[in-house]
């Protein structure tokens, strides 16, 4: 018997109107630093709705409204000075992965000294992060749940990841009704990101029965809602589906970890600006065909979900039904840059090979871009 760990994260409130439970945020502290993205907050309504929600539980939210797609080091840095310089004691993150991560990261330095950059790493703070809420637009990151925010650090040319067991938020509140107005392509390449999030995990060394049942039930049910929720984008019960799915994902997540899918979609997205979830679907195919024949009982189980005989097709297929280019030539890559990539893939992925059960070297990346293009 090993030894068997599994994080248990804050209060999730799923359902219809989750978001009404936002007065709970007053729990966890009487000044919130409310974070969000640009402009869906702010054009679909819900950032008033959540401004006044925190206003009737009597708590005067501060707004940085400033987040981008993946969010950079300065980002998180100016966030965190309007926090400070307003006595904030707690962090409400609405939106997108990027939101919700700039919030995590912001409650970190709400409580520890600047630079941000001292705390990428597993466990890496002085102290405690503040109180953080999460409300997710998605169904994808789950962050709502993790003990991980991805940051751009841009000296480095390279996304970082701060792994701590306080930046989980206290409370997670997952209101289906806020990611019904996501359109087609964002839909899939977010529940893709679940997806990839979920089957990572699943053949991740670092994994266990638990984070596996989460893993099986998330592939399940995102196998079943994700190609629906396209075809019927408005219906409720499966923008539910894929937000739970997502959110069982990100609970594995926190044991197991990504594995090489995750590190080589990195390089897309720094390199290409390819976003991330569209990034991790594109490369799915190939990098769990390269490394299934060390899963042989797995993969047999992934392709009965998939209701696919061979992993490589079943995955490709699976994107085909959701409008997701299946090579690199198709994402714009060029052939020329398939060594330099396949170097920074190497490099991206250092740290994900304590979870893998083979090493990697470049020429396996390489493999696997060539056959990916
Ligand atoms: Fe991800």
């Amino acid at each position: 018997m090993s030894d068997t760990l599994f994080y248990m994260p804050g209060r999730v409130i799923a359902g219809q109107d989750a978001l009404n439970h936002l007065a709970r945020a007053a729990e966890f502290g009487k000044k919130p630093l409310l974070i969000t993205g640009k402009s869906f907050a702010r054009q679909s309504g819900l950032l008033a709705r959540a401004q006044k929600l925190l206003a009737d539980a009597g708590v005067q939210s501060v707004l940085f409204d400033q987040v981008e797609p993946d969010p950079a080091i300065p980002t998180v840095q100016a966030a965190a000075n309007l926090g400070r310089n307003n006595n904030c004691d707690l962090v409400v993150g609405i939106g997108g992965g990027s939101a919700m991560d700039v919030a995590k990261a912001a409650a970190v330095l709400l409580r520890n000294p600047s630079p941000l950059n001292r705390y990428f790493g597993q466990e890496k703070l002085d102290r405690p992060a503040a109180p953080i809420v999460c409300v997710p637009t998605t169904a994808g990151t789950a962050s709502e749940v993790t003990r991980y925010a991805v940051i751009v650090d841009p000296q480095a040319n390279a996304k970082k990841t701060i792994a701590a067991e306080s930046i989980i938020p206290r409370l997670a509140l997952l209101d289906a009704q806020l990611t019904i107005a996501l359109p087609p392509d964002l839909t899939a390449q977010t529940g893709m990101d679940a997806f990839s999030h979920a089957l990572e995990a699943y053949l991740s060394t670092a994994g266990n029965l638990l984070s596996d049942a989460f893993c099986l039930q998330a592939l399940q049910m995102i196998a079943h809602a994700l190609p629906a929720v396209l075809a019927e984008a408005k219906n409720i019960n499966l923008r539910h589906e894929m937000l739970l799915a997502s959110t069982l994902a990100g609970l594995a997540l926190n044991t197991a970890g990504t594995i090489i899918n995750h590190g080589m979609a990195y390089t897309l997205t720094i390199r290409y600006g390819i976003g991330h979830g569209l990034a991790n679907a594109l490369l799915l195919p190939y990098t769990i065909a390269y490394i299934a024949d060390d899963y042989p009982k797995k993969i047999s189980r992934l392709c009965r979900i998939l209701d696919c005989e061979d992993i490589e097709i079943g995955l490709l297929d699976f994107n085909q039904r959701l409008n997701i280019p299946t090579s690199l030539s198709e994402a714009a890559i060029l052939q020329d840059d398939l060594p330099a990539l396949a170097q920074s893939c190497h490099l991206n992925c250092a740290r994900a090979m304590p979870r893998m059960k083979r090493r990697m070297d470049l020429h396996d990346y390489s493999q696997i871009l060539q056959r990916a293009f």
